[in-house]
């Protein structure tokens, strides 16, 4: 039987979240400034290599799951080999990638023979200008020539995110639910969490959305959803079908209704270290044991990495209107 690490509150956490980069070339509302942006030099971002020894450390303690994301991860001239080296190994179950799409026209075929099987992709909105207010650069042309590409190159099952902002793409969500009556995509609705501390995360409380309103908004235009059980224990969103529907609609709850005591995530942010619960500061440097030279940087990090899981915290405070201040979510990947 295999062995997976468990928290101090008996969770099993078998999942990595690798962010490779904090860069983004689009700036989301309540995700990105348009000024005031400082990104990592170069040199702090940890390199393929030292990535591929994190997920072999990962696996080694009983990882399973990865996960690529960023910022926008395919802005790393190094996408394709970080992929690679991390989805050949053995015992990894798979490589899915979160990203804007828009890169995926010149990436998705040489990403999908290097080994990676799905993508996320971040759509606000099927109107091109609420695309344009909310997501500011690029252009819902670009994604959604992106998620084409994604089709073709067989990533799948496509997912599709789209995160529920009061004033931009609320009623929008109508027409990305209908996507799923055709097609067999899952088209998923995320509740804005404040982040960072900065304007995004003022604005992430202002422009909050319940996901029973959205809900309750598709409902009314397309009639009622059936929940799909899920299989898997730790899936975060709830899933639904339309009546006659081949694609799934999820939604993705953390304030209104949080998972955490399913939680089964370990993320590591760019610059190298481990963060504990994206919605806290907690954080486990891995880097400086990477390129220390001192012991096997092997058994060092997955040392570390068992620590990190071992002090993983639980029960998010949103509410009590407490989050991760020292970063934000395109610096820990969502
Ligand atoms: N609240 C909720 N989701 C967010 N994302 C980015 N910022 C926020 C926020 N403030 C989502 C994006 C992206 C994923 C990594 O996180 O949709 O797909
Ligand atoms: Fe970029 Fe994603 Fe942040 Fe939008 S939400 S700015 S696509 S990292």
């Amino acid at each position: 039987m295999d062995i997976v690490p468990r928290d101090s509150f008996n969770r099993e956490i078998d999942y990595l979240r690798v962010s490779v980069i904090d860069r983004c070339n689009l700036r989301c509302v309540y995700c990105m400034p348009l000024d005031g942006l400082r990104f990592l030099p170069g040199p702090e971002l940890l390199t393929a290599a030292e990535y591929e020894t994190v997920a072999r450390a990962a696996i080694s303690v009983g990882f399973r799951k990865f996960r690529v994301t960023g910022g926008e991860p395919l802005l790393r001239r190094d996408i394709t080999e970080i992929v690679e080296r991390v989805a050949r190994l053995p015992g990894a179950e798979g490589l899915s990638l979160t990203t804007n799409a828009l890169m995926l026209p010149a990436l998705a075929g040489e990403l999908r023979r290097a080994g990676l099987t799905r993508v996320n992709i971040h759509i606000d909105s099927l109107n091109p200008e609420t695309v344009e207010r909310q997501m500011r650069w690029g252009s819902f042309e670009r994604i959604w020539a992106g998620i084409m590409a994604a089709e073709d190159a067989g990533l799948s099952p496509l997912k599709l995110n789209a995160v529920v902002t009061a004033g931009y793409n609320e009623s929008d969500v109508v027409d990305l639910a209908r996507l799923t009556i055709e097609r067999d995509w899952h088209v998923r609705f995320i509740e804005l969490m404040p982040l960072g501390g900065g304007e995004c995360a003022r604005l992430s409380i202002a422009r909050y959305v319940s996901n029973v309103e959205t809900r309750r908004r598709i409902e009314a235009e397309l009639g009622l959803m059936s929940e799909i059980p899920s299989e898997n224990p730790s899936e975060e969103a709830r899933n639904f079908k339309l009546r006659g529907a081949r694609g799934v609609i999820g939604f993705i709850s953390p304030v209104s209704e949080p998972y955490c005591g399913t939680c089964n995530r370990m993320r590591l942010t760019a610059d190298g270290k481990f963060h504990l619960c994206l919605l806290n500061d907690d954080e486990l440097d891995v880097r400086k044991a990477l390129r220390s030279g001192a012991g096997d940087p092997h058994e060092e990090v997955a040392k570390i990495l068992l620590k990190a899981v071992a002090l993983k915290p639980t029960g998010h405070h949103l509410l009590e209107g407490r989050s991760t201040r020292e970063r934000s979510m395109f610096q820990i990947g969502g």
